[in-house]
């Protein structure tokens, strides 16, 4: 007898092609309209499900996964950063997670790049002079940046997006500085001529520019906190592609509008999609909603992986991006 395939929930929309590939594979469940669940909604979805395939703005808590049915054995996550599950009580209650490493790292770098360009060389306010029709045409000392050649990078996080940034970097001829719970190979170091601080204030007080690059942990909530951010230069930027929480937004906000921080650029916020009206009234802030890893070839790959640490699990065999406590 064939075996009863699996009850798949997915809370929203993913591309076609992947939902196509569910729907041949799954008793698959989808959200056409792509509203996101309520709590109470993810809830009855828990209760039912064998596997629920949530996204960044879903919170699987405590509470969701006390409710969940005995059937629910795996949530197969669409994205990497795992903060919105309840890792603990997963594992208290013997259900598996993935996530979907590695496919986004390179996208979200390009990102990185992008937001420190953006907010060195003033690339939206540019945008906006164009917009509203008053530039008056080029002038010697109009619209200057800061140039990033020769400057310093501190990227706080060294795992797979930490490190694609810092090889962009260099070819930008930033040098490369980070601070990470621990130094990485040596051999990566070489090929990055990255200096390790164990420091991350030491590190922070000597930085043109820092990337937030670490994954948001009980232990990164406010890594950024408002003493540390006191200890950046005033011509220091920071650029946020991880997650809102680890920077204390309320501070970062209040130091840059008292000229404290040269300028920001944040794909991520505290309360998203909420954003800090002290930040949206910047010009000196870039602020993107989420796009990170926003490709077309990126989402496909996040969903490919989806299906294959569907399958595999399904197929009783551990799935492939497995996540473990000790990796966060
Ligand atoms: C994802 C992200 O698109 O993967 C992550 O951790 O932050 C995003 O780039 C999102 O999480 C999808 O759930």
């Amino acid at each position: 007898m064939p075996q009863k395939k699996p009850l798949v929930i997915v809370t929203r929309r993913l591309p076609d092609a992947i939902e196509t590939r569910m729907m041949e594979l799954f008793n698959c469940r989808l959200n056409l309209d792509d509203k996101p669940f309520t709590q109470k909604e993810l809830i009855a979805a828990a209760k039912e499900a064998d596997v629920l395939v949530p996204t960044v703005t879903d919170r699987v808590d405590a509470g969701v996964l006390a409710q969940a049915g005995p059937n629910l054995r795996l949530i197969a996550s669409f994205g990497t950063g795992v903060d919105h599950i309840d890792l603990p009580t997963c594992r208290q209650r013997g259900i598996t997670v993935t996530n979907t490493p590695g496919v986004l790292t390179e996208d979200t770098a390009d990102m990185t790049m992008a937001l420190i360009l953006a907010v060195s060389r003033r690339l939206t306010e540019g945008v906006k002079l164009i917009k509203s029709g008053e530039w008056t045409g080029w002038s010697p000392t109009g619209m200057l940046g800061h140039r990033i050649w020769g400057k310093r990078l501190g990227i706080i996080g060294m795992g797979r997006i930490g490190q694609a940034v810092a090889r962009r970097a260099r070819g930008f001829g930033l040098s490369i500085h980070y601070h990470n719970r621990r130094k990485v190979h040596p051999d990566i170091e070489n090929e990055l001529e990255a200096t390790y601080w164990e420091s991350l204030d030491q590190m922070l007080s000597r930085m043109d520019v820092i990337s937030v690059n670490c994954p948001h942990t009980p232990a990164t909530f406010h890594l950024l906190s408002s003493r540390r951010l006191k200890l950046l230069s005033e011509r220091a930027i920071i650029v946020n592609t991880s997650r809102g929480e680890v920077i204390d937004e309320n501070a970062l906000a209040r130091l840059i509008e008292g000229g404290e921080i040269a300028g920001a650029g944040l794909d991520v916020f505290e309360q998203e999609p909420a954003i800090n009206p002290k930040l949206l009234r910047q010009d000196n802030v870039v602020l993107l909603p989420h796009m990170g890893s926003a490709t077309i070839e990126g989402r496909h790959a996040m969903g490919e992986k989806v299906i294959i640490n569907i399958k595999t699990f399904a197929d009783g065999h551990t799935p492939p991006d497995r996540v473990v406590e000790a990796m966060f």
